[in-house]
């Protein structure tokens, strides 16, 4: 694992930033996967910049979403899909035919996210996955559990990710209690991987990821067996290893 703790929130998103940059400049067909939450933002605000400046162009890279809620349409404002159009990709010249959120409401799940990860596979799979990781260990929606999950499938929400996911909801009602996520599986299939992480909510977990067994009590941990992840996070998510 390439884990490299920063100062502040600034410096992680420099970094994350340039390893997709790089990627995108040199393989313009990239395929990326991608996240939601507060931990990319600044990593996509800097993509959005290197854009602006004329660095770089998204006309041919596809991308996949991790993961979207299930009970609110996409163009809720708390969707993923609205998160990851206002946060990046209103932003850049990516073409809406190769972004990939996926949708919440199908009318048959299993068959619906079978084809999910067929897409991933028939574009050549993902080259970069960006990740959070939640207070409990959880990447995408993978909450801890018994046995790690295959491809991507229909997931209830626990009650810590209810809690964290609050903030963004008017009423704690309106939270949508399940959620379409891409598996363990087809995340750690993605050839390297960029892990974002800040503040001391994140510490145990960052703590269980690195050094605890690999178990999927802690989904996260299944990344000490990837050979091509960076872990970047700040000292307070640091702050027990
Ligand atoms: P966050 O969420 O980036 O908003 O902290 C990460 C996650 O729960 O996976």
């Amino acid at each position: 694992m390439d884990i490299r703790i920063f100062n502040n929130t600034e410096e992680i998103a420099q970094a994350a930033s340039e390893i997709i940059l790089n990627k995108v400049k040199s393989s313009p067909d990239a395929i990326l996967g991608l996240a939601t939450g507060a931990s990319p933002v600044a990593t996509y605000k800097k993509i959005i910049a290197a854009y602006n400046a004329g660095e770089v162009s998204f006309k041919n890279v596809k991308t996949f979403n991790l993961d979207e809620y299930c009970s609110i349409p996409a163009s809720d404002r708390n969707s993923y899909y609205t998160f990851m159009h206002e946060n990046l990709f209103n932003h850049i010249d990516i073409e809406e035919e190769n972004v990939h959120v996926p949708n919440g409401n199908p009318e048959n799940a299993e068959e619906y996210c079978a084809s999910y990860d067929e897409a991933i596979k028939n574009a050549g799979g993902i080259d970069i996955q960006v990740l959070g990781i939640g207070r409990n260990g959880h990447i995408g929606f993978n909450e801890p559990s018994d046995a790690f999950t295959a491809g991507t499938y229909k997931v209830k929400l626990t009650d810590s990710t209810i809690e964290a996911n609050k903030i963004y909801f008017d009423r704690e009602e309106e939270v949508p209690r399940e959620a379409i996520t891409m598996g363990v599986e087809s995340i750690i299939n993605a050839k390297e991987i960029i892990l974002i992480a800040e503040g001391t909510a994140k510490a145990q977990a960052i703590h269980d990821m690195i050094k605890g067994e690999i178990s999927p009590a802690c989904p996260a941990s299944i990344l000490q067996k990837h050979d091509n992840v960076h872990i970047f996070i700040d000292k307070a998510a640091a702050s027990l290893i």
